[in-house]
């Protein structure tokens, strides 16, 4: 366990995703493909559409700057989320807070590019397939 923080507590009550969303899983090889991951870096910072610039509140390294941002450089926030849910949350947002819903402002090729970028934050900045036994089994609605 490590310290406590307002994103982890989050995490532990995922909340149902759309049917809409099911099925819907990182391309083969993706995590790990440079092409993707460079182009999930223009996505994150700005350079594919300036009015979605994830790095405003989630930092150039995963650092957050939004309150109420997790930070993405620690494993545990992140592990957690199956590639269904961690896509949904991008593309729907989350209510109620400064994380808006992406997707029409950015395709879902870019939204699983920015994934698997997001994901080197927690991997000591490099490639990593993530850990998907430690995933919290997706709940749909
Ligand atoms: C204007 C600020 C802002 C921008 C821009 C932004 N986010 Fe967020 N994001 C937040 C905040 C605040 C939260 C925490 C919401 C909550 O769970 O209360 C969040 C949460 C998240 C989460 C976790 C969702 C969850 O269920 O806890 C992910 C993943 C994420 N953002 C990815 C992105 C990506 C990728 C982009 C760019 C496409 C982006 N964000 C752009 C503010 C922002």
């Amino acid at each position: 366990m490590g310290t406590p923080d307002v994103g982890a507590a989050k995490l532990k009550a995922q909340v149902a995703i759309p049917k809409k969303y099911e099925g819907k899983h990182m391309p083969e090889g993706g995590w790990t493909d440079p092409k993707l991951i460079a182009r999930g870096k223009e996505v994150y910072t700005g350079k594919v559409n300036k009015k979605v610039k994830c790095s405003k509140c989630h930092g150039k390294k995963g650092k957050p700057k939004a309150k109420g941002a997790r930070d993405f450089r620690k494993a545990a926030n992140m592990e957690k989320f199956s590639d269904t849910y961690w896509f949904y949350r991008i593309a729907d947002g989350v209510p109620k807070t400064l994380m808006k819903g992406w997707l029409g402002k950015i395709t879902e090729d870019d939204i699983w590019a920015v994934m698997a970028y997001e994901n080197m934050f927690s991997h000591g900045g490099k490639p990593a397939v993530p850990d998907k036994s430690k995933w919290a089994a997706p709940k749909f609605k």
